[in-house]
């Protein structure tokens, strides 16, 4: 098999992590700097609403209220929190899970957006079963006392089996369009996410551009606000399939996108089988052929659209361990390893976060990647690599998504969240708007 290719060469030792230790080092200057513009800002903001209001305490309670300040990496940094600045903090929540959706769940979304409905071979879109429906209803009730936005997705099944042929075909495409407004109807949706992983072929993406379409030209028509979105798998960009410009076609219909920077790590992934790695690294990567992260993808789809205001970046709370991974000649260089096949298979699973503890994964003392901000768990007898999102490496996507002004953040998935909410209250809390101009593009384009 192909021997480790390790990227950081010694540089990147693995080191125990602790909430002390796994900050970033601080740049005093600069955040001193920018910690005074903001104060600056603030001061500003505040006398220029009470000169136009004259209402002193209303407009100091909604100030104090919506600034937030919080400490990351030793730098202060003075934001709003998403809720209240319009971006958007989005969540799958699975209708057939035991793990049901609750209100303090929805306290720290905006959207939330329920899964799975089928699609027929006929265009008609149905429930798993009874008790699925059921909690639907039940859900976006739910959403809407808590001022949450509900969203249907048309499929959220991994396989997607029938939305080729039916988007293919004119009659069964109306039949799907018409089932989906039904539903909005009948439960007074938000709105609804297109949900297909994935266009495999130039007719698929004018089929999935067509369904788009369709489905805007109904709901322009609406009094109320009826939202689209769109999840995209990151390797319809980062694999330059060809189909580029038809995905910006569809993020240009849509309202926004979840970009799915999940995955770029996985045995089931052609020619990267044996990779070893986050699933998301933020940065960094086994530097084969191009390195996939969380920061090239994002960056591409800013640099295409020429905004990140309609992206949501996603972040997937579930855990992979690989197995049969081969044993680092030097004991310390555990950072990009690989795996061997086994009966000629790759092999590992997924776990939930919430399940990681009673798995006998000990989260606390985890090892960290610094190079792609991901903790990680490597047994060495067992010869298994456990692969995390923690509350650390959230908060340092978090930061990331602030800081690049991306429009969102789309959490995959509740029922993986402990039963106290230990990751979404991360999204929450440390995801916002930082800074005056939140439409600026915070990337270098030109060499995209
Ligand atoms: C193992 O790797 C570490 C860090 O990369 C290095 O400091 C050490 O000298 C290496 N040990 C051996 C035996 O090569
Ligand atoms: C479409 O197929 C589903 C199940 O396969 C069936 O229940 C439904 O009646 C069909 N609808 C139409 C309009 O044929
Ligand atoms: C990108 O958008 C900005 C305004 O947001 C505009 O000034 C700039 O010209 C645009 N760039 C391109 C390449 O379209
Ligand atoms: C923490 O993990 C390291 C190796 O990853 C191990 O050597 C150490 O014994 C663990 N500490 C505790 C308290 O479990």
């Amino acid at each position: 098999m192909a021997d480790a290719t390790n990227t950081g060469a010694g540089e990147s030792d693995s080191m125990i992590m602790s909430s002390e230790n796994a900050n970033d080092a601080p740049k005093p200057k600069k955040s001193i700097k920018m910690f005074q513009f903001f104060v600056m800002c603030l001061a500003l903001i505040i006398g220029l609403s009470l000169m136009s209001f004259g209402a002193s305490r209303f407009v100091n309670f909604n100030v104090e209220k919506s600034i937030v300040r919080f400490t990351m990496g030793n730098a202060p940094i003075i934001y709003e929190p998403a809720r209240d600045c319009g971006k958007r903090i989005t969540a799958w929540s699975h209708l057939g899970s035991p793990v049901r959706l609750t209100k303090q769940q929805l306290s720290m979304l905006t959207h939330v957006i329920l899964y799975p409905m089928y699609i027929q071979e006929n265009g008609t879109l149905t429930f798993e079963d009874e008790e699925q429906k059921k909690n639907f209803a039940k859900y976006v009730s739910m959403a809407k006392k808590s001022n949450v936005k509900a969203l249907m997705s048309t499929d959220g099944h991994y396989e997607t089996k029938n939305i080729a042929a039916v988007t293919a075909n004119a009659e069964k495409r109306k039949v799907l369009v018409d089932s989906i407004i039904l539903l909005v109807n009948e439960y007074q949706l938000d709105g609804v996410d297109v949900y297909w992983k994935y266009p495999k072929t130039k007719e698929d993406f004018l089929n999935l551009i067509a369904l788009c379409k369709d489905l805007k030209e109904v709901f322009d028509q609406y009094s109320r606000r009826i939202i689209l979105s769109h999840l995209i798998p990151p390797a319809s960009i980062t694999a330059n399939t060809g189909y580029v410009n038809l995905q910006k076609k569809v993020i240009e219909i849509v309202d926004f996108v979840n970009v799915d920077v999940n995955g770029n790590y996985g045995y089931w992934i052609k020619d990267r089988e044996h990779l070893v790695g986050p699933a998301a690294p933020l940065y960094s990567g086994h530097g084969v052929g191009w390195n996939v992260n969380v920061n090239t993808i994002m960056q591409k789809f800013s640099c295409l659209m020429n905004s990140s205001e309609k992206l949501n970046m996603m972040v997937n709370i579930d855990s992979f361990r690989w197995d049969n991974v081969i044993r680092p000649v030097n004991d310390t260089e555990t950072l990009w390893m690989t795996a061997d096949p086994e009966n000629g298979k790759y092999t590992g699973r997924w776990i939930w976060w919430r399940d990681l503890n009673s798995k006998g994964y000990d989260v606390k003392n985890a090892s960290w990647n610094q190079e792609s901000r991901t903790p990680y768990i490597w047994n060495s007898e067992k010869r298994e690599y456990l692969s995390f999102e923690n509350e650390i490496s959230l908060q340092e996507k978090m930061k990331y998504a602030s800081e690049k002004n991306i429009g969102g953040v789309t959490f995959w998935e509740l029922r993986s969240d402990d039963d106290s909410n230990t990751l979404l209250e991360v999204v929450k809390s440390k995801f916002g708007c930082v800074g005056a101009d939140r439409t600026i593009v915070k990337y270098e384009c030109e060499e995209v």
